[in-house]
């Protein structure tokens, strides 16, 4: 497999003493084998990720859900697992493929820049009482408009892979307004897979 990781115990470059739990590792390899089709620019797109930003070690949130290390990595397999569940059963024409790739990194820009991460952990957390903080000195953009931008110039997704990221927070988020009546399933998918996995799976 030309996947970058797959071999545990794994380190992330930038956080060198975090090794990521074997279970966890085990899933996210399964997941990435099922991109086929663009594997050699999934594989390119996945070593960056990994490698360059915090991908790996990231929390999911500064407070709430999987708020810790690995949260991110955590919640991103959650929501690819049930997206794929929910897929055999609604929609099997749609590829496991599209449903990995847009699961995995819906939310990639809770990694932050390279360099910049998004979540900066609070070692004053009796004071601060969060984790973690929102790391302020990055240009404001919105998690989904941030996967965006990190992932388009380096893999080239389906018109629909980019709707369903985009809009992934569906009408949670006024900004969305605009795509109602207008999603195509695979974002229905993403959005259900990523509500049941915050709401239901990581509670
Ligand atoms: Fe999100
Ligand atoms: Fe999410």
């Amino acid at each position: 497999m030309s996947n970058s990781i797959n071999t545990p115990p794994y380190k992330y470059a930038q956080n060198s003493d975090t090794t990521i739990d074997n279970a966890l590792l085990s899933r996210y390899t399964a997941l990435k084998a099922k991109v086929i089709e663009r594997k050699e620019q999934f594989a390119s797109l996945m070593k960056f990720v990994e490698t360059e930003t915090a991908y790996l070690t990231s929390p999911a949130s500064t407070k709430f859900h999987l708020s810790r290390k690995h949260g991110l990595l955590e919640h991103s397999i959650n929501v690819a697992e049930t997206m794929l569940k929910i897929k055999e059963t609604l929609a099997p024409e749609i590829s496991d493929e599209s449903c990995v790739v847009t699961a995995l990194l819906h939310d990639l820009g809770k990694a932050g820049m390279p360099g910049h991460p998004q979540y900066i952990e609070n070692h004053q957390s009796e004071k601060y009482r969060t984790p973690y903080f929102w790391n302020k000195e990055l240009v404001y953009l919105s998690v989904p408009v941030r996967s965006l931008y990190i992932i388009g110039p380096r893999f080239p997704l389906t018109e629909e892979e980019a709707q369903a990221i985009i809009y992934h927070d569906g009408q949670y988020v006024e900004d969305n307004r605009s795509v109602a009546t207008h999603e195509e399933p695979l974002t229905l998918l993403l959005q259900y897979a990523d509500t049941w996995s915050g709401f239901v799976i990581e509670k």
